[in-house]
């Protein structure tokens, strides 16, 4: 019997899964299996920044920006501004690197999850932008939230039966590309939120949790006013060069 409950359930699996909505991968996610793949692709030296789990909904070809730029386009949040460098392991800032950026909004929705009613998806809390010269970067977004995986399916049932809970620690998703380095995908995480420890899919890394600050309302680093209270993150990236020269 627990044979057939085996194969009923991966059954189930492959059942909901289609274009849009890949079980399999969220099974491989919350058994750690991504991480562990994830953690064996990305052996470098310690003072390169970690890699982490890609997810589902990183969009490509999303809409790009200027440093400086509001990438939130209308999603709803905290206001959070994020500046840092990305730098080669020798310190060396790298100029003209990608970054890719996404997240969800305060409801814990990324806007794929979010269509209108022509079924079509306006891009918010993602975006694309180059460092400068130096590899510096900054832009402003909403505060990421703690949120839950989709737990509607076997996934979410195979979460309940192992007394599993199925939230993400709050986190901003970036992959970095430029020449001659390993393309980089990571979390920044929050510190302080309660899913660290038990993050449902295994991809928190010390390293990469830092602490989002909070001001009171007031003047914000562009001049904006704000009468909420807004964040700022400092994140610095370290990329591995690539075995094969740019
Ligand atoms: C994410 O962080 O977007 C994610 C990662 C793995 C599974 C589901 C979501
Ligand atoms: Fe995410």
């Amino acid at each position: 019997s627990e044979w057939f409950q085996a194969i009923s359930f991966l059954t189930e699996v492959g059942h909901i899964t289609d274009d849009k909505r890949q079980e399999f991968i969220l099974l491989s996610d919350t058994l750690g299996l991504s991480m562990l793949v994830t953690s064996q692709n990305n052996r470098k030296p310690s003072n390169c920044t970690e890699a982490t789990v890609f997810g589902p909904f990183f969009v490509a070809g999303a809409p790009v920006y200027e440093n400086g730029d509001d990438i939130s386009n209308g999603a709803s949040g905290a206001p959070c501004y994020v500046k840092g460098q990305v730098r080669g392991a020798d310190g060396a800032g790298i100029s003209n690197a990608w970054l890719d950026v996404w997240q969800s909004d305060e409801d814990g929705f990324y806007d794929v999850q979010r269509k209108d009613a022509d079924g079509k998806v306006d891009h918010r809390g993602r975006g694309r932008l180059k460092t400068d010269a130096e590899g510096y970067f900054n832009f402003r977004s909403i505060l990421a939230e703690a949120y839950p995986i989709p737990h509607d399916g076997p996934v979410g049932r195979m979460l309940a039966a192992t007394g599993r809970h199925p939230w993400r620690p709050a986190h901003l998703h970036f992959m970095i590309q430029a020449p001659g380095y390993e393309t980089l995908i990571t979390h920044v995480f929050r510190d302080g939120d309660q899913y660290l420890d038990s993050d449902v899919v295994f991809g928190v890394r010390s390293t990469l949790i830092t602490d989002w600050v909070r001001h009171e309302p007031g003047t914000a680093p562009d001049g904006r006013e704000f009468s909420v209270p807004w964040y700022t993150l400092d994140y610095d990236f370290v990329l591995n060069p690539s075995e094969t020269p740019a």
